[in-house]
């Protein structure tokens, strides 16, 4: 099928590459000029795993062009997603205005020739895909107002579940596809775009290979409103499953309880499941905050108080806070201590800095009077870029960033930190403080190396007195 793509962020390039290496012909359409001409010269704009070796497969196969004009490749189109950020405003609900510019931007560039699908990729608020078609519609009649009546498409609301940093394994290799739309033709029509990806009948990309146990991806279709809902309900309970398990690893650095431990014995429980159980200093990146916000926005506007989702939201700024008590714990005075930081990225394997909990740790410890260094694989030069307000030295390597450094917070668990020379680190150290935010290092080994380890819901090993001593 004939494909454009509104938005080449992290969304919609993977989109984009991973319809047209299915055998569609699409064209990537972004009014970011720069991000255009990145594309054009073959590379991505984003980091991520796979997608540079992806792009030029997909343009062999299907076809993949780049442009900053949307109204000839729409015109072609059978299916245009609209894959424009939503990001939140200060009061916490969606900012649709990008949105909006491209639903109108795409009834403009339609004509009678024939029946195109209109696909909202977007997060957006419970509602939105009544409002994309009302711009769709005021697009076309204010482009062509005599021709308004035969220009025919359809609305479908298809959120993106995607992972940054596995975005093309969770693109090709979903766990479903969901497609809310009320209207038979459009149904049909994302059927047929998505046939490959459901059949699963395409050769794997190198290096993204196709999972074991996966021979069909169930498509489920719903409502318009019902699908926007799945994507915030989705969102919300991974957050809710992450602060659980960072509520009940502070509840185990009280009790004595090892939460690694805790959280295998209750993963394995079937109805619980393993995943997103790890503790740690809390989730970011551009969707969970940003989505239970608007979720919580959206219920007031009908006057409902989601409790729940405030809590999810209380629980994950304390886990973040809790990195500058557990220093101060260790250090005391933080004021004039130099902080080294392992990772900035959201998470590893991107270079996605939105609403990164580095950025929070670093902006609370420089306020209160800290230096603070940094070392991230791949994510400083945006962090430079994005928060020049932020006064971090930026290092060479882990190495770099602990020399005589009073603590190092391991921030983000990229895998090269697994591999780290713990005693050469703790070696360098002017004080050799481990705050091991991700649990990434065994307590163990840390201590062997000469570290003070502290990690997440993790308590020190009792001494043999304390462990002694008959129960009160
Ligand atoms: N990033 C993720 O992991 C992820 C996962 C699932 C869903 N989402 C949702 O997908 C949407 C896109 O997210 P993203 O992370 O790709 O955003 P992004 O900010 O990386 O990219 C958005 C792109 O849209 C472009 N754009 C804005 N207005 C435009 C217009 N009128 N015409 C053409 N291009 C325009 C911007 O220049 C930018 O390149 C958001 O609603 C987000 O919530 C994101």
């Amino acid at each position: 099928m004939r494909v454009t793509v509104i938005g080449t962020g992290y969304v919609g390039t993977v989109t984009g590459a991973c319809l047209a290496y299915l055998g569609h012909r699409v064209t990537c359409v972004d009014t970011d000029a720069a991000k255009i001409a990145l594309l054009r010269r073959g590379e991505s704009p984003i980091y991520e795993p796979h997608l540079a070796e992806l792009l030029p497969l997909a343009e062999a196969r299907g076809g993949l062009d780049f442009d900053t004009g949307l109204a000839a490749a729409a015109a072609e189109s059978d299916v245009i997603f609209i894959a424009v950020g939503t990001p939140p405003l200060p009061g916490g609900e969606a900012d649709l205005s990008y949105l909006e510019a491209a639903a109108r931007s795409a009834g403009a560039a339609m004509d009678a020739a024939r029946f195109r699908v209109v696909v909202n990729k977007s997060t957006v608020p419970v509602g939105s895909g009544n409002l994309v078609e009302a711009l769709v519609r005021e697009g076309i009649e204010e482009a062509r107002p005599a021709e308004r009546r035969q220009i025919r498409f359809g609305v479908a609301s298809n959120p993106e579940f995607l992972r940054e940093g596995s975005a093309i394994s969770d693109s090709l290799y979903p766990d479903r596809i969901v497609t809310g739309s009320s209207d038979p033709e459009t149904l049909a029509a994302m059927r047929e775009l998505y046939r490959p990806l459901v059949e699963q009948s395409f050769d794997p990309p190198p290096g993204v290979p196709r999972p074991a146990a996966l021979a069909r991806v169930p498509m489920v279709a719903t409502t318009l409103t019902s699908a926007e809902m799945i994507k915030y309900a989705a969102n919300a309970f991974l957050t809710l499953k992450i602060g659980f398990a960072n509520e009940m690893a502070n509840i185990c650095e009280h009790v004595g309880a090892e939460a690694p431990e805790v959280m295998t014995g209750i993963g394995l429980d079937a109805r619980i499941g393993s995943r997103f159980l790890s503790p740690g200093i809390g989730w970011g990146g551009s969707c969970f905050g940003k989505d239970v916000n608007a979720l919580l926005h959206t219920a007031h506007e009908y006057g409902y108080d989601s409790r729940l989702l405030r809590a999810s939201l209380e629980v994950n700024a304390a886990q973040r806070q809790m990195v500058i008590q557990k220093l101060q714990e260790r250090l005391f005075i933080l004021k004039g201590r130099t902080i080294g930081l392992l990772g900035l990225a959201f998470k590893p394997d991107t270079d996605d800095l939105r609403d990164a909990p580095s950025l929070h740790i670093a902006e609370r410890l420089l306020q209160m009077g800290a230096r603070v260094k940094a070392y991230d694989p791949v994510a400083m030069a945006a962090c430079r870029a994005q928060r020049p307000d932020l006064k971090i030295r930026y290092c060479d390597s882990a190495q770099d960033a602990a020399v005589e450094a009073d603590a190092l917070v391991l921030v983000t668990e990229w895998r090269e930190f697994r591999e780290l020379d713990l005693a050469g680190l703790a070696r360098v150290m002017a004080r050799p403080v481990l705050v091991d935010g991700r649990n990434l290092f065994s307590p163990e080994a840390a201590r062997a190396a000469g570290f003070e380890y502290t990690g997440v819901g993790r308590p020190r090993p009792r001494t043999a007195l304390q462990a002694a001593e008959p129960p009160a």
